[in-house]
């Protein structure tokens, strides 16, 4: 028989962590729907040319796409992120502006799986389009801080950048590549064949022996039109006001081609891996317009979770929620005692759990105490003769016996109690 195991940077996401996973998105939404934004889902897989928005030299587009033509002869790929989908879907349906919305959910690239980097991603993220205030851009980043901070995270450090207007950055990534080329000598071959494709993304390298050429390169800030560095200088006011610290680092460029003026990232300093990156997100005024829609500017960002979760580990906050139950009913008389007095709890709105089976009463107990419940119902023979249950606190050892008809009330009033 042949024997399966999860491909190459994929996983299982088994509970415990799932549960803490759909919290994380909970909290998410709770955040970011008190600031108007609303829930989105689009499609997880589009037409290629949806995608083919983020950059032709990007690698997310050059070497990570997982695309392939269906049964019908399109030619389609799993969403490597969600806001080209979010602007294609505003192209598409034309909601007035200012559109808030938010989404949650797997993104798929194919990258060099490792640890905190993965083949299948989840991202929770948000997207405003249609207003180009710079101020739009403070309670966009701002979001992403409360959200950072009701996980409890304490190191976790935003680098902004602007990438000026279209013409800017054009300029600026012209004079980099007159910068580099005279400088050749100095860079590594996989620079060089960088170089080619996109000048910007060499300022991301790592390499020790770049580090001075790159430290050297022109930096962005001398080429930004008097709109875009007032636009970023109106930013950092907003920040400021809000309290917000920021390190200003002008070689943030980001992976993605739609970028423009404002860009940003979340840096943990918890994690100790090269992956260190939990979100990031930046304005992409020319996205809409790019995927057949109207001229309409737009800023949002994306925070990966799997990613996020490693840094919560590695502060430890954002613990598991509990997932214990509430009672646990051991029945030795066959079971069925066990399958209504559940039922009756669930009703009333608190988690029942019984062994299946007809196990012995020492198995059931130890199935009690490990479902973490804070009390068991018992019922055995002599029990169910005399009409009544045996209630026995797991925190304490009290115990008690209550008429049947009544123990599902009585154990209700005290799980009530114990919770208020
Ligand atoms: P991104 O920087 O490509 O931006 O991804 C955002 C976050 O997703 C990263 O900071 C990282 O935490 C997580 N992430 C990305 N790739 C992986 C991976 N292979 N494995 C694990 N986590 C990963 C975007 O996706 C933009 N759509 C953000 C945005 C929204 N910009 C404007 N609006």
């Amino acid at each position: 028989m042949p024997s399966f195991q999860t491909t190459p940077g994929t996983r299982d996401i088994l509970p415990p962590d799932a549960v803490r996973w759909r919290s994380f998105v909970e909290e998410f939404d709770a955040i970011v729907s008190l600031a108007g934004f609303q829930h989105i889902v689009v499609p997880m897989f589009e037409d290629l040319g949806v995608f083919q928005r983020l950059g032709d030299a990007t690698d997310v587009v050059t070497k990570e796409m997982y695309d392939f033509v269906d049964k019908g002869g399109r030619h389609v790929a799993l969403r490597p992120e969600q806001t080209a989908g979010v602007c294609r879907s505003f192209a598409q349906h034309r909601p007035l502006p200012p559109w808030k919305v938010w989404y949650s959910g797997p993104n798929f690239r194919y990258e060099r799986a490792q640890h905190g980097r993965y083949r299948q991603f989840d991202q929770v993220g948000v997207e405003a389009l249609g207003s180009d205030d710079p101020l739009l851009d403070v309670e966009v980043i701002a979001l992403a801080v409360d959200f950072f901070q009701k996980l409890g995270l304490r190191n976790v450090v935003l680098n902004i950048n602007s990438l000026g207007d279209s013409g800017d950055r054009a300029r600026y990534v012209e004079a980099l590549s007159q910068y580099f080329q005279a400088r050749i000598g100095e860079l590594s071959p996989e620079s060089v064949a960088t170089l080619e494709r996109n000048p910007l993304r060499v300022l991301d390298s790592k390499r020790d022996s770049e580090q001075a050429v790159v430290a050297q390169a022109p930096f962005i800030s001398g080429f930004l039109s008097d709109e875009a560095a007032s636009h970023f200088a109106q930013v950092k006011q907003g920040l400021d006001a809000l309290g917000i610290a920021y390190v200003v680092n002008e070689r943030l460029v980001r992976g993605l081609d739609y970028y423009c003026r404002t860009t940003f990232e979340f840096q943990s300093t918890a994690l100790e891996s090269a992956q260190t990156a939990v979100g990031g997100g930046g304005r992409y005024d020319g996205l809409v317009e790019d995927l057949g829609g109207p001229a309409t500017p737009g800023i949002g960002f994306a925070i990966g979770l799997d990613r996020t979760l490693l840094a919560c580990d590695a502060e430890q906050v954002f613990p598991h929620p509990s997932t214990k139950a509430d009672v646990f009913v051991i029945d030795t008389t066959g079971g069925l005692q066990a399958l209504q007095l559940c039922q009756q709890f669930r009703t009333a709105g608190f988690a029942s759990e019984r062994a299946y089976g007809g196990r012995a009463m020492k198995a059931q107990m130890k199935a009690a105490d490990k479902s973490g419940a804070t009390y068991a119902v018992i019922i055995g023979t002599d029990e169910l003769s005399q009409g009544v249950a045996t209630v026995k606190s797991m925190v304490d050892g009290y115990q008690e016996e209550i008429p049947l008809d009544s123990v599902v009330e009585h154990v209700a009033a005290q799980l009530r109690k114990v919770s208020s």
